[in-house]
């Protein structure tokens, strides 16, 4: 697999193709628009700061002065009809060809559960689903009119073998990688390939790790994926990761994550957090019944 070549997507679509990523203008969705724009598709770059995406765009006009480029600055988590109308009247005049599900959202910090603050759960659910479920919906109509087209959705490894102290990004992955599968079969006949594309750590801000053999670079992540866009259905791109994948198959990979924790103090602050947590909430009954008047608010 890592001595195929790349497959030909150029040639798949012809001229004139665009591909959206979402996410583009920092990390592995940055490292998306500079690869494709490479491949000769046009890019449309969508995430929410709109300095940030210009600089991109600059970039790729920079190195690959035939390719067509264009920004959307919309904050996807805020999704509704009139984010889908503005996406639509955005790209009206662009065959996208190839959607990247790459944003996300991720809690900032490894917590207990129950210490996620309501607020950054919501957000998680937002960005990882609900976003991912309108956008591949609103593309897919079209690629099934044209018979051709590619969905490639970001999943997390934290996903597949599950993540504690991470818990609600972790399920939200979870749910991106059954969707992408799931999806994937309904889609064969109309000659759309979908695929959940899944990294466990990556050097970005998100991971907010230094590159090593278990977190690559986004461009060695890249170089690792490129050569099974289009293909598999569900695709772990980098030989470290699959690695981890089957130290996990082993249940290794819960206690490696627990002495992880452990060696970086980070389950012991988790326990103090919980330990006064639960002296608040013994003194004022009241602020956890208000804690569930939020949750009956999640819509
Ligand atoms: N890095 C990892 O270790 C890792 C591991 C497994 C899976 N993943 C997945 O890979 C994908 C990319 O992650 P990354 O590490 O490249 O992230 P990143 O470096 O933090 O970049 C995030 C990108 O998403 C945009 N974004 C964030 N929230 C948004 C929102 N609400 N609406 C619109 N755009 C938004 C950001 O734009 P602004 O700068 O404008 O906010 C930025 O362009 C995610 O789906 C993540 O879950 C990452």
């Amino acid at each position: 697999m890592y001595i195929r070549p790349a497959p030909n997507l150029r040639k798949r679509f012809g001229p004139d193709s665009w591909c959206l990523i979402t996410g583009a203008s920092d990390g592995i969705g940055k490292e998306f628009c500079h690869r494709f724009a490479s491949f000769g598709f046009n890019i449309i770059l969508v995430s929410r700061t709109l300095s940030k995406l210009q600089k991109v765009q600059d970039e790729i006009k920079e190195k690959y002065p035939n390719i067509k480029t264009k920004v959307i600055a919309q904050d996807l988590s805020d999704y509704s009809t009139k984010m889908t109308d503005r996406i639509e009247e955005e790209i009206k005049d662009a065959r996208v060809d190839i959607l990247i599900n790459n944003v996300g959202a991720c809690s900032r910090k490894l917590t207990l559960y129950i210490d996620t603050k309501l607020r950054d759960d919501k957000l998680m659910i937002n960005v990882n689903m609900k976003q991912l479920i309108v956008m591949t919906k609103l593309f897919l109509k079209k690629m099934m009119k044209r018979k051709n087209g590619i969905v490639m959705n970001l999943c997390s490894g934290s996903g597949g073998v599950g993540c504690p102290y991470l818990a609600t990004y972790s399920s939200t992955k979870g749910f991106c990688m059954l969707f992408s599968n799931n999806i994937s079969y309904e889609y064969d006949e109309y000659g759309i390939t979908i695929q959940g594309i899944t990294p466990f750590y990556v050097s970005t801000k998100m991971s907010n790790m230094k590159p090593s053999f278990f977190v690559p670079t986004t461009k060695s992540f890249m170089d690792a994926a490129v050569k099974q866009f289009g293909s598999e259905r569900n695709v772990w791109p980098n030989f470290s990761h699959k690695l981890i994948k089957f130290l996990s198959s082993l249940h290794l990979s819960y206690s490696m994550e627990k002495s992880y924790l452990t060696s970086q103090g980070l389950l012991k602050k988790a326990e103090e957090r919980r330990t006064k947590r639960a002296k608040r909430m013994k003194q004022d009954h009241w602020r956890l019944e208000r804690g569930l008047s939020d949750i009956f608010q999640f819509d």
